[in-house]
């Protein structure tokens, strides 16, 4: 058929995928039907259920209800998953953020939550994202959080050595958002992968999150560029929590096509890239985003209208696969 996955799949993509939202697939049956379609959505990520706070709410208590939802469906239908997050400073229980950790108390707290929950869900996911945003917004330091007081850098490569150990057989990747603008927190981003490889532990793959603006999104070529900084070090990318929001609403028509062109411009960065292998929607329609309730006032980021109807994002990107 001509849906996304389907041509991205014949363009030379492994997937295009999307965020699946725990309290929205069982209530609403339009976004369950369209997401549940693997010739439109070939992989599908958990918007919550396998973060920290779902999944190891207090310690040693394991909780797969959120998460089971997106493996089961994907099951179901037959496709691909992504699996997010492990070691992140947001949705961290308390118990992890404010306890008082040495080194060998917090790498056991990390190793049996990556055993048990990347255990949990071995076999079934394409990637994990290992570490997710470690990189503040300036992009000349790292994200205070509890692991980097704990360990330093040295958590970076701890890290992914603990998740090799949990899932020897996922792809491990690093994962934030604002790398797509080539500027100093790509550069920490390439460094950070730089002393991950340096320190000989596994790392796999750079997931470009993709929160993007109508009208700033970058070039084509420009995203390809930045792209390009990390497969050049081995390692694949890909794009896995695209949205591009408008600053301000009503979106005109003429921003409507702008938001097309620049999704075209993200899908197609990912096509000149060898070593880009998909792309993953953070959701796919404006009743259903993150976005108005992170950035109020901003929003309709997605490729279908919130009644289901498909923008001019989705034409333009299946043109340009
Ligand atoms: C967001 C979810 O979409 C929201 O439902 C939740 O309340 C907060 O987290 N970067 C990430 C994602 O890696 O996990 C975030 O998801 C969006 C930003």
């Amino acid at each position: 058929s001509g849906q996304l996955n389907d041509l991205a799949v014949r363009a030379g993509l492994k997937y295009f995928g999307t965020a699946l939202s725990e309290s929205v697939i069982n209530s609403d049956t339009r976004y369950a039907a369209i997401l549940s379609d693997k010739s439109m959505f070939g992989q599908l990520v958990p918007e919550n259920g396998m973060k920290w706070d779902a999944t190891e709410p207090s310690r040693g208590q394991f909780n797969y209800a959120s998460g089971d939802i997106t493996a089961n469906t994907a099951k179901k239908n037959g496709q691909g998953m992504r699996c997010h997050t492990m070691v992140w400073y947001s949705q961290l229980p308390s118990w992890v953020s404010s306890g008082s950790w040495t080194r060998d108390s917090l790498t056991s707290v990390i190793e049996t939550h990556m055993n048990n929950v990347m255990g949990h869900y071995k076999g079934q996911c394409y990637a994990w994202d290992v570490i997710n945003e470690a990189i503040n917004d300036d992009g000349n330091s790292w994200r205070d959080n509890v692991f980097l007081r704990t360990f330093g850098t040295d958590y970076f490569a701890l890290s992914f050595n603990l998740a090799k150990k949990a899932d020897p057989d996922t792809k491990l990747y690093y994962n934030d958002y604002n790398l797509e603008y080539n500027q100093a927190k790509t550069d920490r981003a390439v460094e950070l992968v730089k002393m991950v490889q340096a320190a000989g532990a596994p790392i796999d793959g750079v997931g470009f999150q993709g929160h993007l603006i109508v009208g700033s999104t970058p070039t084509r070529s420009q995203l390809a560029t930045a792209l390009q900084r990390f497969t050049a070090l081995g390692l694949e990318v890909a794009y896995t929590e695209l949205d591009i929001r408008h600053s301000s609403l009503p979106a005109s028509s003429s921003a409507l096509a702008t938001q097309g062109n620049d999704f075209a411009n993200v899908v197609g960065s990912c096509l000149d890239t060898a070593g880009c292998v998909g792309v993953t929607v953070w959701g796919f329609t404006d009743a259903h985003s993150w976005i108005p309730n992170t950035f109020p006032g901003q929003g309709d980021a997605l490729i279908y209208d919130s009644n289901y109807n498909k923008k001019p994002a989705w034409t333009s990107i299946s043109s340009v696969l």
